[in-house]
């Protein structure tokens, strides 16, 4: 392990607290990461010190929680490269955000309309619009994926076709980690007139996200997967799109005149940001955004690289191991999943997760992927983080063996 990693990994308390007594080989990431020091400060010292509801109140804690909720949004903007903050808004987590897109959308669809999603989708991209398709008399239709996990490129005419009006896709699959052409994806909806949401829950911990450069409409992702708290979320969309949707949530904080019959809404994005908002979280999502601004990403990430090549040579050389999804690290994230032949993805992650090695197994919330995939019990996956190094990976290979040999 090199100085910087040793020192990067310092920075995460976890692997110093966690209890066991054990070396703590923390492989699922794609489910949470962990959070360095500064995060937890950052937090820490915004409930010591500023601890107030945010655009409500005149006194000075409740200014300085404005303003402190107010540059947590700016620096959200920065980061994805967004043309105003004004189009950011906070939600509880990625599938708020995709629920308050559907739910938005869902009213302006007549019955017949499409809406395409891809057999890839986690749950969370997925049912919230097979419920809207379905109260709104909309088809929803699925682009399907080659038997290495990715999109297939080649359908994308076929099924993006004259009558859709709405395409949400995952950014990169949380089961095979393959990265969608979404720039293509985007070009393909608004051949046709539809918009575009990208579901980015596990792409944006794995690199940078310019949301003008993809060409997308709506961007979502959560805080807890980019080494940011839980409870928070991100919903970024075009201003003049955003600007078309009824705000699905209503209460306080959202509203201009409300009489005994009718109401009026905030501009954005606080028409969206119904009730009390995540403000401590968005402090906590923002500083992770500065943590992440001040280490060498792109060393690291380089890092992450070369340890998924390892992962996956060492994964090809264990009889019986199947890899979900594509070998070629240019179409992949670090998020790697695979089937052992006749044992259950639970039986391993449970051996696994006894010697100090933590994976997730199973259906990852993928259930349309994996019948698709032929996979009844689905998978073990391991997903890697910038924090990670060759020892979680030798720990990684070897208790799977061990956890083979007891297991059969
Ligand atoms: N979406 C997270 C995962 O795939 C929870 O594990």
């Amino acid at each position: 392990m090199s100085l910087e990693l040793a020192a990067l990994r310092r920075q995460f308390p976890i692997f110093a607290n966690h209890p066991g007594g054990k070396p703590l080989h923390y492989l699922d990431n794609a489910a949470m990461a962990q959070v360095p020091r500064a995060v937890i400060d950052a937090m820490a010292a915004h409930d010591s010190t500023s601890r107030a509801n945010v655009h409500r109140g005149l006194h000075p804690l409740a200014e300085r929680a404005d303003g402190a909720y107010d540059a947590a949004r700016a620096k959200v903007a920065r980061f994805l490269n967004a043309a105003d903050p004004s189009e950011i808004v906070f939600t509880a987590g990625c599938t708020a955000s995709i629920n308050l897109v559907a739910q938005a959308t869902g009213a302006t669809l007549s019955p017949g309309d499409e809406v395409v999603v891809s057999r890839l989708e986690h749950h969370s991209n997925l049912i919230p619009w097979l419920m809207m398709a379905k109260a709104r008399g909309c088809h929803l239709r699925y682009l399907p994926v080659t038997d290495d996990g990715r999109l297939d490129e080649s359908r994308f005419g076929d099924v993006i076709g004259p009558r859709c009006r709405f395409v949400a896709v995952t950014h990169a699959s949380n089961v095979t980690g393959a990265v969608s052409p979404v720039r293509k994806l985007a070009e393909a909806a608004h051949a046709v007139g539809a918009a575009i949401l990208v579901d980015g829950a596990q792409a944006i911990a794995h690199g940078s996200v310019d949301v003008q450069k993809l060409g997308v409409d709506f961007y979502c992702f959560s805080g807890h997967k980019m080494f940011g708290p839980t409870g928070i979320g991100v919903l970024w969309g075009r201003r003049n799109l955003l600007a078309l949707l009824t705000p699905p949530v209503t209460g306080g904080g959202m509203v201009g005149q409300v009489t005994d019959d009718d109401v009026t809404f905030l501009d954005l994005p606080y028409r969206f940001e119904a009730g009390t908002p995540p403000v401590t979280q968005a402090v906590g999502l923002a500083a992770a955004l500065t943590w992440l601004g001040d280490i060498d990403r792109p060393a690291f990430s380089a890092e992450e690289r070369r340890l998924t090549d390892r992962l996956l040579d060492g994964l090809s050389a264990t009889a019986g191991v199947a890899i979900v999804g594509p070998k070629d690290l240019e179409r992949r994230l670090p998020v790697v999943s695979f089937a052992v032949r006749r044992l259950h993805p639970h039986d391993i992650c449970q051996i696994l997760g006894e010697r100090g090695v933590a994976v997730r197994g199973g259906m990852l919330c993928a259930q349309p992927l994996m019948t698709s995939l032929g996979l009844a019990a689905g998978v073990v996956r391991t997903s890697l983080a910038l924090y990670n190094d060759d020892g979680d990976v030798d720990a990684f290979l070897i208790g799977l063996t061990e956890a083979i040999k007891v297991l059969t």
